[in-house]
């Protein structure tokens, strides 16, 4: 069997990051992370980096923001996966200037891991979020670097674990807010299932300069699906209030206003549209 690419993996540290260095690591794959050197001392980060170490995961201290360690990381490895999040998105142009120079690099994986942003259609604010990972797809084209685009839908225990219900740390036992009526049907991977597909198209030739799709049939369920799941593991039947979408883009557009003109107040529109405009 032909040895397994040294992968960089840049946002290691993240909320997917940790799964996909995870992943890498156990599937024998030379594993370094780019970390900053107060995320290894963060006792928030202190059981990531643990269970890193203990995976044999070699750490180079470095930065997005600094261009010397990221071409000194580069140098070391085949596969660069970047992680950063939604904020750095538009940054990850550093990363792609330092792969250009740096000249090695055998495949890319951009930080996408979400919808398919060049068949998205969608409102603000999450379209220019769409709109920048697209930006970025085109820069690495322009630029010849080999790549693999991560199209993971929703991440499970980001979405499932509250049924998407604003500031709840558990599912709804009583009432369930539903947007839109609940019918069009969505895809939900498990975290560590997105990172092993992911890990396993590293060295895959049939993903390359590929979109790569992960919509297992059975993780397809429309909201209404997800309720009357829930309803029957915990016997109980849900009251299911609807927010027409009429309603939600209303709702949108007051949190944005009111963001915007900086009067932000918790009860402004729709709450989750409150939280998705946090979030962005
Ligand atoms: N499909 C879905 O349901 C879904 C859900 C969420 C996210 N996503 C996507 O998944 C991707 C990753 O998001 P995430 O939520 O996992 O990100 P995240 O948790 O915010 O992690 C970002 C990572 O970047 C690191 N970082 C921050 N600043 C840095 C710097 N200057 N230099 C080097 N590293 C730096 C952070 O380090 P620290 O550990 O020190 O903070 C952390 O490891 C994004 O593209 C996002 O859109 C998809």
């Amino acid at each position: 069997m032909s040895e397994k690419s040294k992968v960089l993996v840049i946002g290691g540290t993240g909320y997917l990051g940790k799964f996909i260095v995870e992943a890498a690591a156990k599937a024998g794959h030379p594993t370094t992370i780019l970390v900053r050197e107060a995320t290894l001392s963060n006792p928030a980060k202190s059981n990531i980096i643990q269970n890193f170490k203990n995976l044999g995961v070699n750490f180079l201290i470095g930065d997005l923001y600094d261009h010397e360690s990221l071409v000194k990381g580069i140098k070391q490895v085949d596969v660069v996966i970047s992680l950063v999040s939604e904020n750095q998105l538009p940054d990850q142009d550093k990363i792609i200037a330092a792969i250009k120079e740096v000249g090695n690099v055998k495949r890319f994986f951009p930080s996408e891991f979400g919808n398919d942003v060049d068949r998205v259609h969608a409102v603000e604010p999450a379209k220019s979020g769409f709109e920048i990972k697209a930006k970025i797809r085109r820069a690495v084209e322009a630029a010849g670097i080999p790549y693999t685009y991560v199209s993971s839908n929703s991440f499970a225990g980001y979405y499932l674990t509250t049924l998407s219900q604003l500031g709840a740390t558990a599912p709804p036992r009583d009432k369930v807010v539903i947007l839109g009526d609940g019918n069009p049907k969505s895809v939900f991977n498990k975290e560590d299932d997105i990172a092993t597909y992911t890990i396993n198209a590293v060295d895959d030739p049939r993903t390359l300069n590929k979109i790569l799709y992960i919509r297992p049939p059975l993780n397809t369920y429309s909201f209404n699906d997800l309720v009357s799941l829930w309803e029957k593991k915990i016997g109980k039947t849900l009251e299911r209030i609807y927010v027409s979408e009429e309603q939600l883009l209303k709702n949108i557009q007051v949190a944005a206003t009111t963001i915007n003109n900086g009067t932000e107040k918790q009860d402004s529109g729709d709450p989750r549209v409150w939280f998705m405009l946090k979030r962005n």
